[in-house]
């Protein structure tokens, strides 16, 4: 079931999300209503508090930049690596309209877990790296848009 986005500047893109404690059927049907939402929007990535779930999951296809990578959900990930810093333009189906230049870590290892609940680990370069990033900001309640660099933001603002 597509679920519909919250838009900047509802509060609650500004929440932390909580961390899930069982992958359990109700998780499931939220992952797979985020892809649906997701593809419906022709985005790469969703993070579920902008579906209005303040649970830390995400999603991600990044096939349309890279056909290479395949889809992948990341129920509570975590970065526990990031090297490296590389600029590049980004957008958010939160923030219609807008994009801009957000300086991210070139490579990150992510950790958490998959849709059955088991471990799961990322290590990602590209744009997959980049998405990662953005989407594991929004559970901590942070936009792209806190991220640009002060020029792009007075442009954007
Ligand atoms: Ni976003």
């Amino acid at each position: 079931m597509r679920r519909e986005i919250l838009v900047y500047p509802d509060p609650f893109l500004a929440r932390k999300a909580v961390p899930v404690g069982a992958v359990d059927d109700r998780i499931r049907t939220l992952i797979r209503d985020m892809f649906e939402t997701m593809y419906a929007s022709e985005g790469i990535g969703l993070a579920a508090p902008q579906v209005g779930v303040g649970k830390r999951v995400v999603v991600l296809d990044v096939s349309p930049v890279d056909e290479t990578i395949a889809p992948v959900a990341v129920v509570n990930p975590e970065i526990v690596l990031r090297n490296g810093s590389v600029t590049g333009v980004e957008g958010c189906l939160s923030v219609p309209g807008v994009q801009g230049e957000v300086c991210r870590a070139e490579t990150v290892e992510v950790r958490g877990m998959d849709e059955q609940g088991n471990p799961l680990r990322i290590r990602a370069a590209g744009i997959l790296s980049r998405a990662l990033q953005h989407e594991i900001d929004h559970l901590e309640g942070i936009l792209f848009i806190d991220r640009l660099s002060s020029s792009a933001a007075a442009s954007a603002k």
